[in-house]
């Protein structure tokens, strides 16, 4: 898979993109992670990407034109399996749009700063637009790596346990349930005797009555 990221600050999301997973996935050659400045794509010397908003009110916004020469300049070297404007009037994000989204091969996305982006590009050129929650961040970029961190993460082969994506919370509709390590007492608290039983049946029954319990108590509205 190929992710072409558009940011004002790049620079934002380097930690996040060449550590842990992501960078595993990248060095396996599952993943490549791509930013792009838009910057020098921006007008006169000053290099502007923003304008004040008609109709006067507060906060500027994306101009139209250094976007657009940005995303043409990608659309030259690929076709996208969609083009994702981060914002937060977005579709809610979930495990199932990363599973979706992990299906694909290549990835474009628009982070967004100050008011947001032109309505002009959306219309033009974004297929997808998501939200990571209900709250306003002060750019798409975390809402970017979250995107990349979700769906980089259950590529095949990504996570050498694949077991283990799959068991994560959600891929199953369901919270996960709680996990222990060593040592089996800790301040006297001790790890629940079934998961020392070696009984793999019993192990695999209390895990599940454990996820239905715990997605019972948090998040109800999982189980509807
Ligand atoms: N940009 C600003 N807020 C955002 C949000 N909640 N989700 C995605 N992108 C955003």
């Amino acid at each position: 898979m190929h992710i072409d990221i558009i940011s004002v600050i790049p620079e934002l999301m380097d930690s996040f993109l060449h550590h842990s997973i992501l960078k595993r996935a990248q060095v396996k050659g599952h993943l490549t992670v791509n930013t792009i400045a838009l910057r020098p794509f921006g007008i006169g010397n000053s290099k502007q990407v923003d304008d004040y908003q008609y109709g006067g009110d507060a906060g500027m916004v994306m101009m139209c034109q250094p976007l657009a020469d940005c995303i043409e300049s990608l659309l030259t070297q690929r076709s996208y399996d969609e083009i994702i404007y981060l914002c937060p009037d977005g579709q809610t994000y979930n495990q199932k749009m990363a599973n979706a989204l992990s299906l694909k091969g290549n990835l474009m996305m628009i982070c967004g700063h100050y008011k947001g982006i032109d309505e002009r590009i959306r219309e033009k050129y974004v297929t997808l637009e998501i939200s990571i929650g209900d709250y306003v961040l002060s750019g798409g970029e975390i809402a970017a790596v979250t995107l990349v961190d979700s769906i980089g993460r259950i590529i095949p082969g990504v996570i050498n346990d694949e077991a283990s994506a799959l068991s994560d919370s959600f891929q199953d509709g369901l919270l996960s349930p709680p996990v222990y390590t060593r040592p089996e007492t800790w301040e006297g608290i001790t790890v629940p005797e079934v998961l020392l039983s070696g009984h793999k049946q019993k192990i695999d029954e209390w895990k599940y009555e454990q996820a239905i319990l715990r997605t019972k108590e948090r998040r109800p509205d999982l189980l509807e």
